[in-house]
């Protein structure tokens, strides 16, 4: 008896070195919902094939990613863990779905219009990419989706579809529920804006040190005298919070209201602890590196569980749509 564990699902993609934004806002989540719920994990390598287009850089991307999330906690005896192209399913799927997407909707993805905007090619793609993300929600009965705020859109489109699947071919799709943590919904980069990789201002979570320390000494401060008040609504501020509790945040909101504060000597504090915070994590990932036959066959061992459930919804959709006879 006791209660059903709720299926949990999320993705990433492999598309470059994993950084605090990822973490806070999708990883360090992932993880912790492992003990109470049935959760599914993936490294989404088909969405990151509409900005990557070399082979060597993907395999990497992809292994690193692995690494990365069997290092902070993934437990892949717990969890469903695997690399998506593992089950190709998926693209069928995105076939079955795709007269379900009206063109109305899909040009209102806000993504897709900022990633045309930042110069990539319009390709069919990046188009469909949501279509893509629907799938892999949907093949696997999701019920909560933990992402960043810069998901919430894809999220309605799953839904929409969903929906308007589940009114033409009866009650077959799980409707999915997005899980955005309004603390670290959106994690600022060295510059201010979001952190994503696509804009070059991430902290990497496992890169070298120094890579590390040269993108905290590179957060971007404001002049305001050492004496005065200071701004916290700033990324200096907000990359540091993620690291404290409320007490520390709030010995943190006096230092910033106190005079002699120095930007200088809290990026050095804000370096210290990135590096005492992830350091277990970057022993296992050296450890791990050294057996990464184990890491392979985690993901294999996913592959595996996450296939047979997709099988399971395949068929039924299948036979809801009129594709046996
Ligand atoms: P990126 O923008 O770096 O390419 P992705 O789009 O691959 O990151 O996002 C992977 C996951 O991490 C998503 O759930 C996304 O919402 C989350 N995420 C990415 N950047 C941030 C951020 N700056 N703050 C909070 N969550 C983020
Ligand atoms: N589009 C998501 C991102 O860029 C990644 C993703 C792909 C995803 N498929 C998913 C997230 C399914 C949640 C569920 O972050």
């Amino acid at each position: 008896m006791g209660h059903m564990k709720k299926r949990v699902l999320s993705g990433i993609q492999p598309s470059g070195a994993l950084h605090l934004g990822n973490y806070f806002g999708m990883m360090s989540r992932m993880i912790n919902y492992q003990d109470e719920n049935d959760l599914f994990c993936f490294i989404v390598n088909y969405h990151a094939l509409t900005t990557i287009q070399d082979k060597n850089e993907l395999e990497e991307n992809t292994i690193n990613a692995a690494l990365d999330f069997l290092a902070l906690g993934m437990d892949p005896d717990k969890s469903t863990f695997w690399v998506q192209s593992d089950v190709p399913k998926v693209t069928e799927l995105t076939w079955l779905l795709s007269s379900m997407a009206g063109v109305g909707l899909m040009e209102r993805s806000t993504s897709y219009k900022d990633k045309i905007e930042k110069g990539l090619k319009p390709h069919m793609g990046l188009f469909s990419y949501p279509i893509l993300m629907a799938a892999d929600i949907l093949l696997y009965g999701s019920e909560i989706v933990p992402v960043g705020k810069d998901q919430k859109q894809h999220l309605e489109i799953t839904r929409d579809i969903a929906i308007r699947f589940n009114n033409t071919y009866g009650d077959v799709f799980v409707i999915p529920e997005a899980d955005i943590n309004e603390n670290t919904m959106l994690v600022p980069g060295i510059d201010g804006q979001k952190m994503s990789k696509s804009y070059g201002n991430t902290i990497p979570i496992f890169s070298d040190e120094k890579i590390i320390r040269k993108a905290v000494m590179s957060i971007t401060t404001d002049s305001t005298d050492i004496n005065d008040p200071k701004d916290k609504d700033t990324p200096l501020f907000k990359i540091y919070s993620m690291f404290l509790n409320n007490d520390e945040k709030d010995i943190l909101s006096d230092r910033y209201d106190t005079p002699g504060l120095r930007y200088g000597d809290l990026k050095k504090e804000l370096f210290e602890k990135i590096i005492e915070y992830f350091s277990p994590y970057r022993k296992k990932r050296d450890d791990l590196l050294k057996n990464i036959d184990f890491v392979h066959s985690s993901l294999n061992q996913g592959a595996q569980k996450a296939s047979n459930v997709a099988d399971t919804y395949i068929e039924k959709i299948r036979n809801s749509m009129g594709l046996k006879y």
